[in-house]
């Protein structure tokens, strides 16, 4: 039988985390969210502060969300990379509109972010791809066939060590041609919503 937890007993002081007049940074959203993102990237505890969730919705009206890391953001908007042919992809094909949502624990934020996705253009694909590490790029080509159903964990170990070989003494890993990255960049001030616990700030 499953053990029942006492989850109001999980709660955490949110009165330790005030919202001082401090906390606000800039007037800018973009400039307010690197204030608080640079904070979270000095917290403890916070683990991998650029994972943010990003929800996506297609035709059909049934949102999804998932994990992803934020690549890159400024004035334009927040990157993320994803393959177009996964679920992802396909439902901001049929509706570009998606939501981020940045969740900083320890310190009781969150930021939401709505926008319009946008696909990179093919020369910032490329120029992308080359700014992981070559291991990630290995991953990439690896999980190529993301939101698949794979046979075993070993399908995936054998793929990688084949591109391994077969790039053991080629220097530039070559992105697949039909493998692109997604961004928002038509960021207005209504897009960015920063907010404390229940209490909405901005
Ligand atoms: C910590 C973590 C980071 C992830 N980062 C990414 C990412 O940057 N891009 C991505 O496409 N998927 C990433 N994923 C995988 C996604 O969460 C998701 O499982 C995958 O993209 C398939 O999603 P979909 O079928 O809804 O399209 C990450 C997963 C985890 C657990």
């Amino acid at each position: 039988m499953m053990r029942k937890i006492a989850l109001p007993a999980m709660r955490t002081d949110c009165n330790a985390h005030i919202f001082e007049d401090t906390c606000f940074a800039a007037k800018e959203p973009i400039m307010q969210f690197d204030a608080w993102f640079k904070e979270a990237t000095t917290a403890e505890d916070i683990g991998e502060p650029n994972l943010m969730v990003l929800t996506t919705c297609g035709r059909e009206c049934r949102p999804r969300a998932r994990i992803v890391y934020l690549r890159g953001y400024d004035e334009t908007g927040f990157r993320f990379h994803t393959n177009y042919a996964s679920l992802k992809g396909q439902q901001l094909k049929e509706n570009p509109y998606a939501c981020l949502l940045f969740f900083w624990g320890p310190l009781h934020r969150q930021v939401i972010i709505e926008g319009e996705v946008e696909k990179l253009t093919e020369k910032e694909n490329e120029k992308q791809f080359h700014t992981s590490p070559r291991f990630h790029q290995i991953a990439d080509l690896v999980s190529f066939n993301q939101s698949s159903v794979i046979a075993s964990r070993e399908v995936l170990d054998d793929k990688e060590a084949k591109l391994k070989e077969e790039y053991a003494d080629i220097e530039k890993v070559i992105p697949k041609p039909y493998y692109r990255y997604i961004l928002v960049r038509k960021l207005s001030k209504s897009d960015l919503k920063f907010l404390k616990r229940e209490r909405k700030v901005r």
